[in-house]
């Protein structure tokens, strides 16, 4: 698929005062600093489109990109961030967990984890949460080009299966970079089969 048009169009706390549920969705999820916004520019083509930073806590709402006046691709805050408030913890849970639940066009959770790491309880429990909201996810592993292939694919490889201890299977995921671009054409021709059904 070819991405001809990407445009902002708003950022939002309440799921609604979203745009209308009248077109395919997909939002990016993860830990804060894991590279949702960049996966996103990545994808799009655009990197300015969602803003990035190198510290944790960057994108606060829920952000809306138009693409192609097709299909939307939402830009969500992170989670598991040290720092943040038990105040703005909740906030996060409200925000977020009433969006994905409430969101009738969302057709596809990408849930992101930092390639470089061990699973994380956080990412599981979050994952456990969404299969039992029965909320479709699948898994993006980020940040390939900080190592090896081999040692992307072993802690792939780790993190499957310390999930098939607590699941009977795995979503799909895919393995990315934000700074090669491996991955981009996966995503994009799942998301069109996504579209398209
Ligand atoms: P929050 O909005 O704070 O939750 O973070 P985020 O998940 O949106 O992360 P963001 O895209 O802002 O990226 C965080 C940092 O990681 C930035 O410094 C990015 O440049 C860097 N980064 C993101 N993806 C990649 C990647 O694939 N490779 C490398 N090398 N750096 C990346
Ligand atoms: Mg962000």
């Amino acid at each position: 698929m070819k991405i001809i048009q990407a445009t902002f169009i708003q950022s939002n706390t309440d799921y609604k005062a979203c745009p209308a549920p009248e077109k395919p969705e997909y939002a990016f999820i993860g830990r804060s600093n894991v590279g949702k916004s960049s996966l996103i520019n990545m994808l799009t083509g655009h990197p300015n489109l969602a803003k990035t930073s190198q510290k944790p806590g960057k994108t606060q709402l829920i952000n809306h990109f138009l693409i192609n006046d097709e299909w939307y691709l939402v830009d969500l805050p992170g989670y598991g961030w040290a720092q943040a408030s038990k105040a703005d913890r909740e906030k996060w849970d409200t925000m977020i967990r009433q969006y994905l639940l409430q969101r009738t066009n969302l057709l596809c959770v990408f849930v992101l984890i930092d390639s470089r790491h061990e699973a994380q309880k956080v990412d599981l429990e979050f994952m456990e949460w969404l299969g039992k909201s029965e909320i479709p996810f699948s898994i993006i592993f980020t940040k390939a080009d900080k190592q090896t292939k081999s040692k992307t694919q072993l802690h792939v490889e780790q993190y499957i299966q310390k999930m098939l201890e607590q699941w009977e299977e795995v979503p799909s995921y895919f393995v990315t970079s934000s700074v090669s671009r491996d991955g981009r054409d996966e995503i994009l021709k799942f998301i069109d089969s996504l579209n398209k059904t």
